[in-house]
């Protein structure tokens, strides 16, 4: 039985594990185990039993503004829709927290987010300019072909 949970910082190790090929890849940025520390309370953790199965992170930019980080499902347990869960639980929080308008998704998947209601956006039209500053720490940096979307919480 799958169960979603929030991160603790003794879970840091086991999610840098599970994400290691999709950084590899390129999928999935880099992130060293301080920043994961510093956001700890951003993320959310798939577990079966005590077993990390998957995670992702809601990350507040501002009033207006999260973007949802660092979505990954052990490939073992990918099409059981615990992808689409933790996507569910990010946005729920949002929701929660007060964010007034979108959730932003930078993707190589646009389909998985547009099932989830996300709709793509034009890039260049990004309003918080924080977000590049992530892109200079990205192997795909400057020629990148991540599409963006938005969830309007509003
Ligand atoms: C993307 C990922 C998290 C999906 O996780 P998952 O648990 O297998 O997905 P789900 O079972 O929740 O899928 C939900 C829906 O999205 C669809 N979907 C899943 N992966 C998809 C993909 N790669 N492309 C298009 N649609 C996809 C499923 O078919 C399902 O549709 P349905 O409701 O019509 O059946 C997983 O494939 C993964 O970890 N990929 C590698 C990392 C990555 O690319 N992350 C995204 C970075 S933003």
């Amino acid at each position: 039985m799958i169960k979603l949970v929030k991160a603790k910082l003794s879970d840091i190790s086991a999610m840098q594990a599970l994400v290691l090929s999709e950084v590899k890849e390129g999928v999935i940025l880099n992130r060293s185990e301080d920043e994961v520390a510093t956001n700890i309370r951003s993320y959310v953790l798939a577990k079966e039993d005590e077993k990390l199965v998957g995670y992702t992170a809601l990350h507040i930019h501002s009033k207006r503004l999260a973007e949802i980080r660092s979505l990954i499902v052990d490939e073992k347990y990918r099409g059981q829709k615990i992808g689409q869960k933790m996507v569910e639980f990010a946005l729920e929080e949002a929701r929660e927290l007060g964010v007034e308008e979108d959730v932003l998704v930078l993707t190589y998947l646009p389909a998985f987010f547009e099932k989830l209601g996300f709709k793509e956006i034009n890039k260049e039209v990004i309003p918080e300019h924080k977000i590049w500053a992530d892109c200079i720490k990205c192997i795909h940096f400057p020629v990148c072909n991540e599409i963006a979307l938005v969830y309007k919480l509003s």
